[in-house]
């Protein structure tokens, strides 16, 4: 980041108290900073704040108020190596996608020659407001780049989808921007969550994967440019983006399918989906009555879908496993790489007590197909998502 321009555009959200940390991470990093701010943003952030972190003056009006003098919208924009908007508000984005120009941020979106990137803060329910969904359209059409929200406590009291990535996130987002282009125009498909496998109509088989891990992939890779078929089993989680093909399954056997879709056209598979290995042999079709004091449920084999699209693959394709042992996990993984083919796989650690089905963080090591190992600390799902999709590109 030595010496890049970083122009920040500030807008009115609770998020906006981050920037001052966004900012230094980038002053660190020895990025130029510039800042410009929405009207509304001071009512978040105080402007002095904002000019004493990035070392240069603030700007929020057209014009000085005591000297007159311009803000010339066009000299930042011409200035920028990237603009990136954080928080991004529904009122921004709305005035983005429609051409709506009232204040020295807009313009200076408006005559951006380099990219924009958007981190939007917005609280859950306009978060999934069609009108916000249109605007996003419309932005990625116009090759503006997102950074999703992410999900967690709400400035409302709610919990949901809506928060704004953290400063760290954006940060590595900016950083791989910079370093390399974004990879477009690929295809990934990702497995997630756990599958259920009916024993009657009321009762199943399933496991603790509540789809967090597989859904933070998604959202770095959508992030960073690719195309996304998300096949996952059920689960509350939700992501919110135009490149994301999202199909709902059940049972190992509709993921099985799903899958075999979708592959042929993908560039590259991560499956971090917890597949039950095994169903019922057969499914009662009515309510089991419990007059046995021990019941016999008889299990099959369910497909292994990872083995199944890694036999059938091209060889442009790439692999990615996931492994979860709860004893000689190492073994078993590097195992697990070799019988199967892959280009990677990812062994959770079951030993650390925060890496836990349904939380937000997790302890991976990752081995590629020379068994070189990459032990990554305990951090957030997010982060490993992004961790993993930029080995990803860098081997595509
Ligand atoms: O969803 P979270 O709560 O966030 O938890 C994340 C996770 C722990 C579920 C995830 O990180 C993870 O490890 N998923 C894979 C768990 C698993 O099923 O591992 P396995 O060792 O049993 O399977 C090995 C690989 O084969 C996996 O890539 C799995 O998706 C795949 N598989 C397994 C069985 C099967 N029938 N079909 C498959 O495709």
């Amino acid at each position: 980041m030595f010496g890049k321009r970083i122009l920040l555009g500030i807008t009115g959200g609770i998020a906006a108290y981050k920037i001052a940390y966004l900012i230094r991470i980038f002053k660190k990093q020895e990025a130029e900073v510039k800042c410009i701010m929405t009207p509304a943003s001071s009512d978040f952030i105080s402007p002095v704040v904002v000019s004493t972190l990035s070392e240069n003056q603030v700007s929020i009006e057209f014009w000085d108020k005591t000297t007159g003098k311009w803000n010339n919208h066009v000299d930042y924009a011409l200035w920028a190596d990237v603009l990136i908007i954080a928080p991004a508000t529904m009122n921004t984005i709305g005035k983005m996608a429609n051409g709506l120009c009232d204040n020295l941020l807009l313009a200076t979106y408006f005559s951006m020659k380099k990219k924009t990137i958007i981190a939007p803060a917005m609280d859950l329910d306009m978060y999934r407001h069609p009108s916000f969904l249109r605007n996003m359209n419309i932005l990625q059409g116009d090759g503006v780049s997102i950074i999703p929200a992410e999900e967690g406590e709400l400035a409302s009291g709610l919990n949901g989808e809506g928060r704004m990535a953290e400063p760290e996130t954006i940060a590595t987002f900016v950083n791989d921007f910079i370093s390399e282009s974004v990879v477009p125009k690929q295809t990934l498909l990702i497995t997630a969550g756990p599958t259920f496998e009916h024993i009657d109509p009321v009762r199943y088989i399933g496991n603790h994967s509540s789809g967090k891990m597989g859904f933070a992939i998604a959202k770095a890779a959508l992030a960073k440019g690719y195309k996304v078929h998300l096949v996952s089993g059920p689960t509350k989680e939700e992501i919110v983006h135009p490149n994301l093909m999202r199909h709902d399954v059940i049972t190992a056997n509709q993921m099985m399918e799903a899958v075999q879709s979708f592959w042929p056209n993908c560039d590259c598979g991560v499956f971090s989906a917890a597949v039950a290995d095994y169903r019922p042999l057969s499914k009662s079709e009515e309510k089991i009555k419990k007059n046995e004091d021990v019941l016999d449920i008889k299990l099959t084999k369910n497909p292994d879908i990872l083995s199944w699209a890694s036999a059938s693959r091209e060889n442009h394709q790439k692999i990615i496993g996931f492994a979860l042992e709860t004893n000689n996990e190492e073994e078993y993984a590097l195992k697990k790489l070799e019988r199967k083919k892959l280009d990677m796989i990812v062994l959770n650690s079951t030993k650390d007590d925060q890496a836990t089905f349904g939380g937000e963080l997790n302890k991976v090591t990752i081995f590629d197909k020379t068994q070189n190992r990459i032990e990554l600390p305990l951090q957030t799902k997010l982060n490993i998502g992004i961790e993993l999709i930029n080995l990803i590109s860098k081997e595509q």
